[in-house]
């Protein structure tokens, strides 16, 4: 990424006192967890359904976007099941003993979370995928002639995956994910509330209208509202004694360059990029790549689906698509 970008979702890269910041801001029930209601509904039914059975969980995979809250959720479930939580992910288990070392330390009823799950590799997801079914490991002791495969028993454990890309991920291991959910966008009341619940975390004075305004900047994002709720606060520690009011909120993001949807210049720059070589034809992601710089997975994960579900952006079998109300927007004819 060439520029930081106050909308990128990425959590990964940012500093130590940012994710020390998202963590304190992680809501740690479905009570304080704001929005997805129907994630929520589904998953508190299962919960009590198995906790009267005294189960495990069935496996729960969640998908969308970056920044809507999939890690936020493994952590809800984990503490609304009172279980413990065991966290990794996709790339940070590089061999099949990586794996079988990660699951032999579980416990019954344990939550195993796997993040980025579709970049887990083929062998680790061949051995996930009898754990995942009977709860049984199979590995192979010794080598050559003398190789031989013993089964063991694991732990009934709760395997929650997290993925920005469902098509990403293999058929037979989405095939045994008993709950599998999408998360959505949230809309601009529920980002209130959330902007809101944060400041009042951060011992932050801000009123309703700057929340008003945040919430519309923010991408429908509850990562990119506390973000830019700690930007603006910086804005205004310095210029307005902490006050934030809705003036200071518009300058503050005016100096950020984030316009009236929340799009900043990377977002305009691509799209007048694409408008200016390729006017209304179809062009594909590696073309958007080679315009912009950026990998293209950063531009299928970061760029595309918010420009997507506010309709600035089709994706057609011949390619992407700037629409016209984006040209509207950007007031390129
Ligand atoms: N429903 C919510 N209510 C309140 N705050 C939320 C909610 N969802 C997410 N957040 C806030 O947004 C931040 C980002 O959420 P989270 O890390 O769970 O996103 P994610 O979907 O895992 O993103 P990624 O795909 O990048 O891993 C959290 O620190 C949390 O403070
Ligand atoms: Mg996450």
């Amino acid at each position: 990424m060439p520029v930081e970008r106050i909308i990128d979702t990425k959590d990964h890269e940012t500093d130590a006192e940012e994710q020390k910041v998202e963590v304190t801001l992680r809501p740690q029930n479905f009570k304080e967890y704001v929005g997805q209601e129907r994630l929520k509904n589904n998953l508190k039914l299962a919960i009590d359904a198995t906790k009267k059975r005294k189960e495990a969980l069935e496996h729960v995979l969640l998908y969308g976007p970056p920044g809507l809250g999939k890690t936020t959720m493994a952590g809800v479930i984990a503490n609304e099941l009172g279980a413990e939580i065991r966290i990794t992910s996709g790339p940070a288990i590089e061999r099949p003993g990586d794996l079988a070392s990660i699951l032999t330390n579980l416990t019954d009823s344990d939550v195993l979370f796997i993040d980025e799950i579709h970049r887990l590799n083929r062998s680790v997801e061949e051995v996930l995928y009898s754990a995942m079914e009977d709860f049984k490991l199979d590995i192979v002791i010794g080598k050559g002639p003398a190789a031989r495969s013993v089964r063991l028993d694991l732990p009934h454990f709760t395997l929650v995956g997290a993925t920005t890309r469902t098509g990403a991920l293999a058929g037979p291991l989405r095939d045994r994910f008993g709950l599998i959910h999408r998360l959505e966008y949230y809309n601009t009341d529920e980002i209130i509330k959330i902007i809101e619940r944060a400041a009042g975390i951060l011992r932050t004075n801000l009123d309703r209208e700057a929340a008003k305004l945040l919430s519309t900047r923010s991408r429908l994002t509850p990562r990119i509202a506390n973000r830019l709720l700690r930007r603006v606060r910086d804005f205004a520690d310095i210029n307005n004694n902490g006050q934030i009011n809705e003036n200071i909120a518009q300058k503050a993001l005016a100096l950020l360059e984030i316009d009236e949807l929340g799009l900043d210049p990377a977002d305009r720059n691509m799209l007048l990029a694409i408008l200016d070589k390729y006017g209304d034809k179809p062009v594909g992601l590696s073309t958007i790549s080679a315009l912009t710089g950026d990998e293209t997975s950063t531009i299928e994960d970061f760029y595309e689906p918010y420009l997507m579900q506010i309709g600035f952006l089709e994706r057609t079998p011949r390619g992407r698509v700037v629409t016209n109300r984006a040209k509207k927007h950007l007031k390129v004819s």
